[in-house]
């Protein structure tokens, strides 16, 4: 049994970690909302939808393993009210990167324990954090070239509304 109840225990942490990073993305959406970025909030709150689809992988994950799937106590987001947008994207790219890091950590302890099963999933995740930290990172550095330009910040928030609505559903 290499799935032990210590492992379980961090993988519920990684879900409740998903589902806060969700809730981050529903606030800051708020914050884009509150500017009349409707583009960008739409961006995000698309984002929190896809933060419950990672938290979905790992619930799965978890059960077909036989482990008890727990849902731990969900942080308030700790955003501020009034946010730039660049400060918006730059609070997302931080949280992205504590839960890179959470997933790292998580596939040290695998690897430590000998859980093999772990793997192709944490894999899929290591990739993932590459990806939405890129994303992010690219749409905080266009805001920060376009500056107090108007213009400049409605064409991106333009962009951004284009993204396609996505299942919360894991499909995997
Ligand atoms: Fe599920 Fe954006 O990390």
């Amino acid at each position: 049994m290499t799935f032990t109840a210590d492992l379980i225990e961090k993988f519920n942490k990684q879900i409740t970690l998903e589902l806060e990073a969700s809730m981050v993305y529903r606030q800051l959406a708020i914050a884009a909302d509150a500017q009349d970025l409707s583009g960008m909030a739409e961006w995000l709150r698309h984002q929190a939808d896809e933060e419950i689809v990672h938290a979905n992988k790992f619930i799965d994950h978890v059960v077909d393993r036989g482990g008890d799937a727990r849902i731990g106590a969900i942080a308030a987001p700790g955003v501020d009210s009034e946010l730039t947008p660049v400060q918006i994207f730059d609070a997302a790219l931080k949280h992205e990167q504590k839960v890179s890091e959470a997933i790292r950590e998580l596939y040290r302890a695998c690897d430590a324990a000998g859980d093999l099963s772990s793997r192709p999933l944490l894999n899929w995740f290591l990739e993932e954090q590459i990806e939405e930290e890129a994303t992010v990172g690219e749409i905080r550095g266009q805001l920060e070239r376009v500056g107090d330009d108007g213009s400049g910040v409605l064409r991106i928030d333009a962009r951004l509304a284009q993204r396609p609505a996505e299942t919360t559903e894991n499909e995997a």
